[in-house]
């Protein structure tokens, strides 16, 4: 038996016996509301990023910052004594999501309950419970090879992820010597089903906007001004629908014309998939369509082709009973989802032209971007790829399905771009975990397997001839 597996054996000896306080910290975070997208839970966001912090000085490693920024902060810690061995950047984000509709949650989003092997809490499994895994994977490689780490690493915690992280943006193009690194390690995805594991190499941009729409300067009589004065919300339903057509098709006819295509060789790859991805799609929303562009496979609607969607509508009279207004004003939440090829900035800029010749006239409407992010295509033909494939097979004893995801990891892109590292998304949440929406869980298994994945991940990348021989590359 060579060394590494020596550790390894010791480090996946060491998360059985801390399986239950491993948890027990997770339930400890999981109880800071930390929503970033909301100001009032400022406090709770620097919470959890101090939670992160201690947990990572606790474990040996070494420079640990929380980091002040223009929105909330950063977590960083670096452990760089593995002399010769390359560098890997890990990266989770601490802060979640809002939790309304709250009274749809069967407990509290955030008092942690154990229901069936799962553990429900708002961040459960995105990301807290996957950040934090990478933190017990530090661990227990700490306590196998007596203080130190097979390999070298930089962790860095984001706080805004799920508000558009601008901080982070900031942060990876003003002191990229400092996250120089050979690899980067991103565990905020999921799996195809339970049991298969997945390797994301790509994931879809996105621009978050808000449509504002005007009409008269104050409330109006619906009997009154009815049918000279304008509806604000009747507009906007009218741009809506203009926007994208019963076919499916979003009709700002450049974003078709700017898609970067889909090679061959990832429809090769889609098709070893072993799970039937839109059977399971259907199954999940409880519907047997898949409504969308016609004639265009599924799964790449799902991950390749940029989508439009209203994510909620203000305005007007919704109390009891009757009021004869015409409203003065209207807003919907509208985003983009943006495959390669297509930018959040000129996106905007094509959306607000469309808009505005779909407007009808006595209303005013204007566009204004919440937040944005781009797209990440990384390749699958690299050495960090196969040892990921091969910690992934180790731990699973199926090999991993490669994907593209449809959601958004705008930190990806930034990795890729400022960094020029390759990325491994590898992550254990599962197509019922409900991100985002009401009782949000984390699959307790796919907790103690992704802890595992990653000790197996890095004590390859630690051990692999082929690995040590390239030229290092860090600061
Ligand atoms: N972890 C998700 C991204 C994700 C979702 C990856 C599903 C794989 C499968 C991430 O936390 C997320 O939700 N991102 C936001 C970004 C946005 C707010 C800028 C998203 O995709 O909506
Ligand atoms: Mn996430
Ligand atoms: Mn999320």
């Amino acid at each position: 038996m060579s060394t590494s597996d020596t550790t390894t054996g010791a480090a996946l000896a060491y998360v059985e016996q801390h399986r239950d306080a491993f948890l027990e910290e997770l339930k400890a975070l999981l109880r800071i509301p930390s929503i970033s997208t909301l100001p009032e839970h400022k406090q709770d966001v620097e919470r959890a990023a101090q939670f992160v912090a201690d947990a990572l000085t606790r474990t040996g490693i070494e420079n640990v910052n929380v980091i002040k920024t223009a929105g909330h902060p950063l977590v960083y810690g670096e452990w760089l004594k593995a002399e010769g061995k390359p560098t890997v950047l890990l990266y989770g984000h601490y802060d979640v999501q809002p939790v309304d509709p709250r009274d749809q949650w069967l407990s509290d989003p955030f008092e942690p309950e154990i229901r069936n092997d799962n553990l429900y809490a708002r961040g459960a499994v995105d990301d807290k419970g996957q950040m934090y895994g990478l933190v017990k994977a530090l661990e227990s490689l700490m306590h196998a090879h007596n203080g130190s780490l097979p390999v070298n690493v930089r962790v860095l915690i984001e706080g805004e992820e799920e508000a558009g992280g601008e901080a982070i943006e900031a942060y990876v193009k003003e002191h990229p010597e400092r996250l120089a690194s050979d690899v980067a390690l991103v565990a905020d995805t999921g799996m195809p089903a339970p049991g298969v594991p997945s390797l994301v190499y790509g994931l879809r941009g996105i621009i978050y906007t808000e449509i504002h729409a005007q009409g008269a300067r104050h409330d109006l009589h619906s009997g009154e001004f009815g049918g000279v004065g304008p509806n604000p919300i009747h507009a906007l339903a009218l741009v809506l629908a203009g926007l994208k057509g019963a076919d499916g098709k979003i009709t700002i006819p450049e974003l078709y014309e700017r898609l970067q295509p889909v090679t061959d060789e990832e429809r090769a790859l889609w098709k070893r998939n072993p799970v039937d991805v839109p059977a399971e799609m259907m199954k999940e929303m409880g519907i047997d369509v898949l409504p969308g562009e016609e004639g265009i496979d599924p799964i790449e609607r799902a991950t390749a082709r940029p989508t439009l969607e209203v994510h909620g509508i203000k305005g007007g009279f919704i109390g009891d009973g009757s009021k004869t207004v015409i409203p003065a004003e209207a807003t919907a939440k509208v985003s983009l989802r943006l495959p390669p090829g297509l930018r959040p900035a000129e996106v905007l800029a094509l959306l607000e032209k469309r808009v505005a010749e779909l407007c009808p006239p006595g209303v005013k409407m204007t566009v204004h971007e919440i937040n944005g992010g781009d797209a990440v295509l990384v390749p699958v033909d690299n050495i960090f790829m196969r040892a990921a494939e091969q910690a992934l097979e180790q731990e699973w004893g199926t090999p991993p399905a490669y994907e593209r995801s449809g959601g958004s990891i705008p930190v990806g892109a930034l990795f890729d771009s400022e960094l020029h590292v390759p990325i491994i998304f590898m992550g254990t949440g599962l197509p019922d975990d409900n991100i985002h929406a009401p009782n949000e869980k984390y699959h307790i298994p796919n907790y103690y397997h992704l802890i595992r994945q990653v000790i197996r991940f890095l004590e390859i990348v630690g051990s692999d001839p082929a690995i040590l021989s390239r030229p290092a590359k860090q600061s």
